[in-house]
């Protein structure tokens, strides 16, 4: 029988993508979700794409009383992916009790119920944000933590802690925590019928540069050309999104088949390579043949000037790496907002 994965967050942007990349690797979801940043219609479209419509349950992950009932109900989960979180940078910095309650009561809460109902497998989104600005490039696993710059950061760091903590309180039972530290992730699935939906005004590149070629906005704005780069605008290390989804189905393949070497991990999940924000702007142009409107305007506050990952212990490890291109990638995201928007 297949075997069964929870997936928390399961309808939003790299939730949906893994919960794709599950199915087909053979997995049955179980999605929660509580639609606070995600639309219903996605279970409907994940169905188009697999063929088999993933179970889902909509309830907040704070509510302790919905979560209990939730594993009274299901009780053959034999891990749990946990997306579920409040992500925008800057409402965290004027939301902080907001982005910490959410955050961290769902994670705990979480934790509660695999010592409770016998879960004992828990894969979990971190950042690369954790690292702050590195003092060397590229970050590998060792690379010290550095303070959060944001609330939202600071719940990445909290969370990763307490999943070490409680991995090693309950070694002796067998509960295992992986965290994925996810670099950039931007792209759609290759259907144009999945993707990432941003609420209001984005504030990633991505979906600004996709909204700035479908008219939706007038002009992208790169934030600085003047930082100690080759072409003067920041480096990112941007991660295809299914790539990314296939990264978790290998951490879930690796828990389940006991192939962890401790019981609390973590892997940089990113390409290697970073690309500056102005080469991304003119791999878009390439690679879609559409011209991008931007203008170059002053540094955006809080912005770190460089970052992209080794990835070897992904790549040795899980035997995992990213395979797709920055054109392909961008070409994807390029298509999901064009069916978005209704545009040939
Ligand atoms: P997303 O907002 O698209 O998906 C998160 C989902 O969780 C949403 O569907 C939302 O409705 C749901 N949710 C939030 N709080 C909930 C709660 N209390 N109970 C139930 N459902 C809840 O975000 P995403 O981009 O898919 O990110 C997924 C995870 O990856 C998040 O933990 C995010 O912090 C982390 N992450 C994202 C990025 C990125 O750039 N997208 C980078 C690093 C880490
Ligand atoms: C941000 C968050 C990070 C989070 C990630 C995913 C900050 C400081 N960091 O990463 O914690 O994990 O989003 O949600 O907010 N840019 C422009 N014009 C735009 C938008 C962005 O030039 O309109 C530039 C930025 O200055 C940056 C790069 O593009 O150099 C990438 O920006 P973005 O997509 O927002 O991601 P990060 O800032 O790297």
């Amino acid at each position: 029988m297949a075997k069964q994965i929870l997936v928390t967050g399961g309808t939003g942007f790299i939730g949906s993508h893994t919960v794709v990349e599950l199915q087909q690797a053979g997995y049955d979801v179980v999605i929660v979700d509580n639609l606070c940043n995600s639309k219903i219609e996605t279970v409907d479209n994940i169905e188009k794409i697999t063929g088999i419509r993933p179970q889902f349950e909509c309830f907040d992950l704070t509510d302790v009383e919905k979560i209990n009932a939730f594993f009274k109900k299901y009780t053959s989960i034999e891990a749990i992916i946990h997306f579920a979180a409040l992500k925008a940078v800057g409402e965290s910095v004027y939301k902080p009790l907001e982005y910490y309650r959410n955050n961290l009561n769902s994670l705990m809460n979480l934790l509660d119920c695999m010592k409770t109902y016998g879960v004992k497998n828990l894969v979990f989104s971190s950042s690369c944000t954790v690292y702050g600005q590195p003092d060397k490039l590229p970050v590998t696993e060792n690379t010290p933590r550095k303070p959060a710059e944001s609330p939202y950061g600071n719940t990445k760091a909290i969370a990763e802690d307490i999943m070490r903590d409680y991995a090693k309180a309950n070694a002796e039972i067998g509960i295992n925590c992986l965290a994925l530290r996810y670099f950039n992730p931007i792209g759609a699935h290759p259907s144009a019928l999945i993707g990432e939906s941003p609420v209001g005004i984005p504030n990633n590149l991505v979906p600004y540069i996709t909204q700035t070629a479908a008219g939706v906005r007038e002009q992208l704005s790169i934030f600085g050309d003047d930082y100690n780069t080759p072409d003067g605008t920041c480096i990112r290390d941007f991660i295809n999104v299914v790539d990314l989804a296939k990264a978790h189905v290998v951490a879930i393949d690796r828990l389940l088949s006991k192939k962890n070497k401790a019981n609390y991990e973590y892997f940089n999940i990113g390409t290697g390579s970073g690309v500056s924000v102005m080469e991304l702007v003119k791999a878009f142009e390439k690679s879609t043949g559409v011209k991008l409107n931007y203008k170059i305007v002053g540094r955006r506050e809080g912005d770190i000037e460089k970052i992209w990952a080794d990835t070897s212990l992904a790549n040795n490890e899980l035997g995992w790496k990213a395979e797709a291109t920055i054109e392909d990638t961008l070409l994807f995201s390029w298509n999901w907002e064009k069916n978005c928007r209704g545009i040939k």
